[in-house]
């Protein structure tokens, strides 16, 4: 791992532990975290997050948000899976910005996904997550925020660090809302997702009721 790789990797590690908004991070962050992310360290969350989603959302033609889009990695191969229609979410408008010539999204949305968005309710009919839950991220507390953009019937996708999902009692929030009815969960599957280190996550694939 190159030192600045290594780096950027601890200063991220010191905004979770202090449970610290990270978005001044990914401000400064955005011009080089794919080379350091997928370039460097062989990030795939974004892979194994869009190949979950098109196991579940066989129509092309559905409209998709990507919560917590940054640079625009998930858009990118969902738009090569054949989607048409990907709109994007993010609190990082420099992250944006890498992903806005990319012209993968039919829409750029700049927000905070821990608050009530601008999205209206059911407005997508498919929600797709890699690598944005996290302390300083988004929490569990946002699941009904996303859950509220889809559709009844829509596939909710989220994959994320595994240690965040043990740590924070993902398990219990998850349980919670399919005890409720409002989603019925499909799979809870890991994965190691990075190829050069062990880094083990967790994909979430759940269906609005
Ligand atoms: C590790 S990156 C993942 C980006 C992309 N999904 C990927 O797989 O490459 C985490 C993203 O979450 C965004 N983020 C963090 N907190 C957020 C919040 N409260 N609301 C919206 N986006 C947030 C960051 O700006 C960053 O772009």
């Amino acid at each position: 791992m190159s030192k600045k790789t290594s780096i950027v990797l601890d200063k991220l590690a010191e905004y979770e532990a202090a449970k610290r908004s990270t978005q001044p991070l990914y401000d400064e962050w955005s011009q080089t975290y794919e080379q350091d992310l997928v370039g460097n360290l062989g990030y795939t969350g974004h892979l194994i997050a869009a190949n979950a989603l098109a196991s579940v959302a066989p129509n092309k033609g559905a409209s998709i948000i990507d919560i917590g889009c940054g640079t625009g990695l998930v858009g990118q191969k969902l738009k090569a899976l054949g989607y048409l229609r990907i709109d994007g979410i993010d609190i990082s408008e420099a992250m944006l910005n890498v992903a806005r010539p990319k012209a993968i999204y039919n829409k750029l949305l700049s927000g905070d996904l821990m608050k009530t968005t601008v999205i209206e309710a059911g407005a997508y009919q498919a929600a797709v997550c890699a690598g944005s839950f996290a302390p300083g991220h988004l929490g569990p507390e946002c699941y009904p925020e996303i859950i509220r953009m889809v559709q009844s019937g829509s596939p909710i996708v989220i994959f994320m660090n595994g240690a965040h999902f043990v740590e924070d009692g993902y398990q219990a929030h998850i349980d919670r809302l399919a005890q409720s009815g409002i989603w019925t969960v499909i799979e809870i599957k890991a994965f190691n997702y990075m190829n050069a280190l062990e880094r083990p996550g967790r994909l979430i694939v759940a269906r609005k009721c």
